[in-house]
C-alpha cells in the first residue's frame, strides 16, 4: 500500500533533483511535502520525521515511515532527541536508541525505531529538525547523514526564502496601505482649505474610472487603459487639486467671481500641484507610476482640447489622456456641486453644457463616451452626495 502511494507521488530522483526542488518551495507546506515525498528513499531509512520547534515544545509536523510514528504530536524540549539537537545545534546518531538516555524509551517502544540519526534544520538557530529512523540497531552510515544534512540544509535555505518572500510581500503591502492612507490625507487637506467635503474626493474617484472604463470598452481605447492603468487613475484622481493648498484664502474662498488677475493666481494650482509631486518624487530619488500619473494629472487637468487652456496650452491629442479624463470628471462635479462662488446646476444642464464643449473645452471622443453612461455619473452622484 504504502509503495503504491509512494510511486504516486511526484518524487525527487536524485538529491540534486531534490535540492533543486527545494529551492522552489513558496511554503513550509511544500517544504514539508518536498521531504515526506522524497526524503526517506534518498537517505534509505525506514521513517523519516519533519519536526517543528513550537515555544518550548517539539511538533511532530510531518513523516513518512513504515509504520506511524508521532505524526500531530507535541513534546517538550527537553523530554525528546529532537528537542535535543535543536537546543545544542548539533547532529545527533545513535545506534541503538535503548542504550541512550536522551531517548524516552517509552515513546519509541510502540514503533519500530531502533536506531536514529536527528538533523537541526538551520544550524546556526534551529528552527526545527528532521529525523531519519531505522528497524534494525546498527550504526546509521556515514553516507546517509550526509545526505540527510544536506536535506536539512535545503530544508533551512527553503524556510527561510519563503520567510523573506512573505515578509517582503508584507513590506509592500504595508507600503501600499501608506501610500493610499497619505494620498487621501493630502487631498482632505487640499478640500478643508476649500470648504469641499470628503465626499468629493470619492465622487471624482469614481467618475474617472467610470469614464476610464468606458473608454476602454468602447472607445479603442483597450490598450492604453489596462486595469492596472484604471486603478492608478482611481487612486491618484484626488490630487488633481493638491496645488490648491498653495492659493491664498482670499483667492480660494472668495464668494463672487474672480478678477482677472486673481484668476491667474487660480490657475497656478495646475503647476503648484504638479511641484509638490515631483518634489515628492525626488525627496523618494526615484518615481513611481503612482507619482508620475499624479503629477501628470494635476499638471494637465485644465487643458482645453483647442489650446485655449492652462498652464501650457497644450492642443488635442498632446493633452495626456489622464488629464482629458480628469478634466471631463471635474467640470461635471464642479458643475453639479455647489460652489462657494456658484450655485448647483442640474445633472441634464450640466451634461448639456459638457456635450456643447465638445471640441472646444473637452475631447470630442471623450464626450461621446460620457454622454452615453451619464446616467452613471448621476448615479455616483446620488450615492456620494454631500447632503449626507
Ligand atoms: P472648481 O470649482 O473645481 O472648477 C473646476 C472647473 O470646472 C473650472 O475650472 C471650470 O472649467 C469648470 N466650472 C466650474 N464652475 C463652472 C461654471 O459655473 N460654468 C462653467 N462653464 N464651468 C465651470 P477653472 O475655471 O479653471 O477654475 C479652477 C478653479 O478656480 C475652480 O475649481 C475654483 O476653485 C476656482 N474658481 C474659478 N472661478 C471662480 C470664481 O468665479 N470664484 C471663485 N471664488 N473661484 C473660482
Ligand atoms: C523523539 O524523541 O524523537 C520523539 C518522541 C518523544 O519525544 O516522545
Ligand atoms: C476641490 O475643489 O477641492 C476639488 C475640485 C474639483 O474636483 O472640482
Ligand atoms: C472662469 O471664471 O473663467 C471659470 C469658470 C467659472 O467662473 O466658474
Ligand atoms: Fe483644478
Ligand atoms: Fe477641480
Amino acid at each position: 500500500m504504502d509503495a503504491i502511494s509512494l510511486q504516486a507521488a511526484p518524487t525527487a530522483d536524485s538529491l540534486e533533483d531534490f535540492i533543486f526542488r527545494m529551492s522552489m518551495a513558496r511554503g513550509l507546506d511544500e517544504v514539508m511535502m518536498i521531504v515526506r515525498q522524497s526524503a526517506r528513499r534518498l537517505v534509505g531509512a525506514d521513517g523519516v520525521t519533519f519536526v517543528l520547534r513550537d515555544g518550548d515544545k517539539c511538533h511532530y509536523a510531518d513523516e513518512d515511515a513504515i509504520s506511524p510514528l508521532w505524526k500531530g504530536q507535541r513534546f517538550p524540549l527537553e523530554a525528546c532527541i529532537s528537542g535535543w539537537a535543536m537546543q545544542h545545534a548539533e547532529v545527533v546518531v545513535i545506534e541503538d536508541i535503548y542504550k541512550d538516555d536522551r531517548i524516552p524509551h517509552a515513546a519509541y517502544r510502540p514503533t519500530f525505531v531502533k536506531s536514529l540519526a536527528m538533523v537541526p534544520v538551520r544550524q546556526d538557530d534551529p528552527i526545527g529538525a528532521i529525523g531519519a529512523y531505522w528497524a534494525k540497531a546498527a550504526r546509521p552510515c556515514d553516507e546517509s547523514v550526509r545526505i540527510l544534512q544536506r536535506i536539512a540544509n535545503s530544508a533551512a535555505i527553503a524556510i527561510t526564502n519563503v520567510s523573506l518572500i512573505n515578509s517582503l510581500a508584507a513590506a509592500k503591502e504595508d507600503a501600499a496601505r501608506a501610500r493610499d492612507a497619505m494620498i487621501l490625507a493630502m487631498a482632505s487637506l487640499a478640500e478643508t482649505r476649500d470648504h469641499e467635503t470628503g465626499n468629493h474626493i470619492r465622487r471624482t474617484q469614481h467618475y474617472v474610472r467610470a469614464l476610464a472604463e468606458a473608454l476602454r470598452d468602447h472607445g479603442g481605447y483597450e490598450a492604453l487603459l489596462s486595469d492596472d492603468v484604471i486603478d492608478l487613475l482611481y487612486k491618484s484622481a484626488p490630487l488633481h487639486d493638491i496645488g490648491k493648498v498653495g492659493i491664498p484664502d482670499s483667492i480660494l474662498l472668495k464668494p463672487g467671481r474672480l478678477e482677472p488677475e486673481e484668476y491667474e493666481v487660480m490657475k497656478t494650482h495646475a503647476e503648484l500641484g504638479r511641484a509638490a509631486i515631483a518634489t515628492a518624487e525626488r525627496y523618494m530619488g526615484s518615481t513611481t507610476p503612482f507619482l508620475s500619473l499624479a503629477k501628470e494629472i494635476a499638471h494637465t487637468h485644465h487643458e482645453k482640447w483647442n489650446g485655449t487652456g492652462y498652464p501650457q496650452g497644450l492642443k488635442g491629442e498632446d493633452i495626456p489622456i489622464c488629464g482629458r479624463i480628469m478634466a471631463i470628471a471635474d467640470v461635471y462635479d464642479a458643475l453639479v456641486s455647489e460652489r462657494i462662488y456658484k450655485p448647483a446646476m442640474p445633472h441634464d444642464d450640466a451634461v448639456g453644457l459638457i456635450v456643447r464643449e465638445a471640441g472646444t473645452h473637452f475631447d470630442p471622443a471623450l464626450v461621446g463616451v460620457f454622454a452615453k453612461i451619464a446616467p452613471k455619473f448621476a448615479e455616483i452622484r446620488r450615492q456620494f452626495g454631500d447632503a449626507a
